[in-house]
């Protein structure tokens, strides 16, 4: 870990970066905001860590937890709701066996977030596979589409 925010912090001299700058080249490097990683440079700088902490949970941008390889985004605004977003989720939470409060597989495969607007209410319901947006979807359509991005059975 620590070669790699080494690299961050040269970047981060080199660009005069601020906090924000720090937590995405974290982000960039590690996939996520790894705590340690907060601690070392909160250190290295002599920043307190609560700054990193209060900027990263504040943006959505930033996540703290490690994340699967493939992010599913269900949309949970007001069209997706009337549309039928909640089938969705709850097909998506089944098939995904993911307990009440955990968003990713325990094998880092898959982990599912929610929005409040994908923007592209005309097609709702829309959930996202990584950057790609399907519309209308349904319950089923989402179990082939979990499927398709690699799905194994009882994970
Ligand atoms: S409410 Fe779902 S895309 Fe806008």
């Amino acid at each position: 870990m620590e070669n790699k925010c080494e690299k961050i912090l040269n970047k981060y001299q080199k660009e005069e970066g601020n906090v924000i700058s720090i937590l995405q080249h974290m982000q960039e490097e590690f996939g996520y905001i790894p705590d340690d990683a907060v601690y070392w440079f909160a250190k290295k700088l002599n920043i307190p860590s609560s700054n990193f902490f209060g900027v990263a949970t504040f943006y959505s941008q930033f996540h703290l937890k490690p994340r699967g390889r493939h992010i599913i985004t269900a949309c949970c605004g007001t069209a997706c709701h009337v549309k039928g977003a909640d089938p969705v989720v709850h097909r998506i939470k089944s098939d995904l066996a993911l307990a009440e409060g955990e968003e990713t597989t325990p094998d880092m495969h898959f982990t599912l977030e929610s929005v409040a607007c994908i923007g592209a209410c005309s097609l709702a319901p829309v959930v996202k596979f990584n950057k790609k947006i399907y519309g209308t979807v349904s319950p089923d359509k989402v179990t082939d589409l979990i499927d398709k991005y690699g799905h194994k059975k009882g994970k």
